[in-house]
């Protein structure tokens, strides 16, 4: 399963990269405005950060096909390689999705509802999906639904990936990964409560005062 970083926070992705395996970063508009910095500003700095082998997903903006399209060949031809346009469902991109897809550029499909409008867009070539599944969760079953999509894409044979985003709570990842996502991205505050278990933290520390305590030392070794 690929481990993404939704964030445009380059601090954050950088804490994060130093202590996980971390295959890439996905933003869109609102997590851009968020970093507090221009566009022009941020995006450079999360590429010149990442290592190439390093996955980057960016949204464009404009909702018409032309603009799209503009966009998204901008978007990939940020960085050699591991670029992908991250591009809404809408009519117009669901259209934009199949073209840029032949015209060979990355592309992930966004803003997913529904697992039928996520098929349609992988039927048209995009390499990811991503279907918010916290936003799902407000008009049904959103885990089920990501869990169907898995597995039509499964039974009809397609490679398109499924990447879970809007995710809000750590038991949508356990459930995510139990259903066979093949990537998540991740909001920093998740990945940190995941990092960071209380219980964890109190077993060392009881050992190490046992220790201490016994021997007069932190180290195993004198
Ligand atoms: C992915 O990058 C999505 O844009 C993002 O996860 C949406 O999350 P939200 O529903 O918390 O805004």
């Amino acid at each position: 399963m690929e481990l993404i970083i939704d964030t445009a926070d380059l601090d954050e992705i950088k804490k994060l990269d130093a202590l996980l395996n971390v295959d890439g970063v996905t933003t869109n508009p609102t997590i851009i405005t968020r970093s507090g910095k221009t566009p022009e500003v941020v995006i450079p700095e999360i590429i010149e950060y990442l290592r190439p082998d390093q996955k980057l997903f960016i949204q464009v903006v404009a909702e018409d096909y032309d603009g799209i399209m503009e966009e998204a060949r901008y978007i990939n031809g940020l960085r050699p390689e591991n670029t992908y346009a991250k591009i809404p469902v809408t009519r117009e991109g669901l259209k934009a999705v199949r073209d840029a897809h032949n015209e060979g550029l990355g592309v992930l499909a966004t803003a997913i509802f529904s697992p039928e409008s996520a098929f349609l867009a992988a039927l048209n070539g995009a390499d990811y999906l991503a279907p918010y599944v916290n936003r799902m969760s407000n008009y049904g079953d959103g885990i089920q639904q990501v869990a169907d999509l898995i597995e039509m894409l499964a039974v009809q044979d397609l490679d398109t990936k499924v990447m879970a985003a809007s995710l809000h709570n750590t038991n949508q990842v356990h459930e995510l990964i139990l259903a066979g996502i093949q990537a998540i991205t991740f909001p920093p505050a998740i990945l940190n409560s995941m990092i960071d278990q209380p219980g964890t933290v109190g077993a060392v520390h009881d050992f190490t005062a046992s220790w201490e305590k016994n021997y007069g030392r932190t180290t195993l070794r004198a």
